[in-house]
């Protein structure tokens, strides 16, 4: 049974738009858990965007499922990272100027210095380490020299495509790297844009899918499920009725 991962960043978003305190990301987590989510996933970018040093201590502390740590290979965040002791830290490009991770690692031209950050954090005692990655063959055959145990499909593409046959050709994509992903012995993850109308296409055409990390549709719906009720108590406290 593939595995729900919620990332709870979008929450963070918002908080951060008003400079608040609420809504709080790791509230989120708990709510996220209690619905039956297996764990709690959040990216903390080198420019705080969203999620911050406070959010990490405190979901480390209340997460009870799997927690799974977004990161570039920036020495100060993978500090943090080895200090935090995820269940699984997962390697992701990161540009400052980007509005969300736009596509995988590039495996190939990077091998070195992710091979190094994958043995930092397996000598920290992560016991899985993950790369984010598009579904291209040459990238995927590069990840076993890493030393990484488990790759993330980007799923982007997937999600954005514009016609049925493009989301056709992307999901033979997907299946065709997922499978070699696991003859390589690799956990196939994957993650990014999947939503409520891709999620069941998806699921259905690519196989050996551990594990899943959605959080933008999710955080998206809650927002406009919650709108009803929300509106409803403030009528009644402004009008009393
Ligand atoms: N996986 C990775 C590596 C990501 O960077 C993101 C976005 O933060 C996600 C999964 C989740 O994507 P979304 O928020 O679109 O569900």
């Amino acid at each position: 049974m593939t595995r729900l991962l919620i990332n709870v960043d979008h929450v963070a978003t918002l908080r951060n738009a008003r400079r608040e305190s609420f809504p709080d990301p790791v509230a989120a987590a708990v709510f996220a858990e209690k619905a039956g989510a297996d764990g709690i996933v959040f990216h903390l970018r080198e420019d705080r965007r969203h999620i911050n040093e406070r959010d990490v201590a405190l979901l480390k502390q209340i997460v009870r499922g799997k927690l799974d740590f977004e990161l570039s290979t920036d020495p100060d965040v993978v500090r943090i990272c080895c200090a935090t002791q995820p269940h699984l830290a997962t390697l992701v490009p990161e540009r400052r100027e980007e509005v969300t991770t736009e596509g995988g690692l590039d495996v190939q031209r990077g091998q070195e210095l992710i091979t190094s950050t994958v043995a930092r954090l397996r000598d920290a005692g992560i016991p899985e380490v993950a790369l984010f990655v598009d579904p291209v063959e040459a990238q995927l055959e590069a990840v076993p020299d890493t030393g990484a145990d488990a790759i993330e499909l980007h799923t982007g593409d997937y999600a954005k495509a514009g016609t049925p046959a493009e989301r056709q050709r992307h999901l033979e994509r997907l299946a065709r790297a997922a499978s070699q992903a696991h003859r390589l012995g690799l956990t196939v993850h994957a993650g990014h844009g999947l939503d409520y109308h891709n999620y069941p296409l998806f699921a259905e055409a690519v196989p050996h899918l551990a594990e899943v990390s959605i959080g933008f549709a999710v955080v998206a719906h809650a927002v406009m499920g919650g709108m009803d009720e929300a509106v409803r108590t403030m009528r009644y406290l402004v009008k009393g009725y």
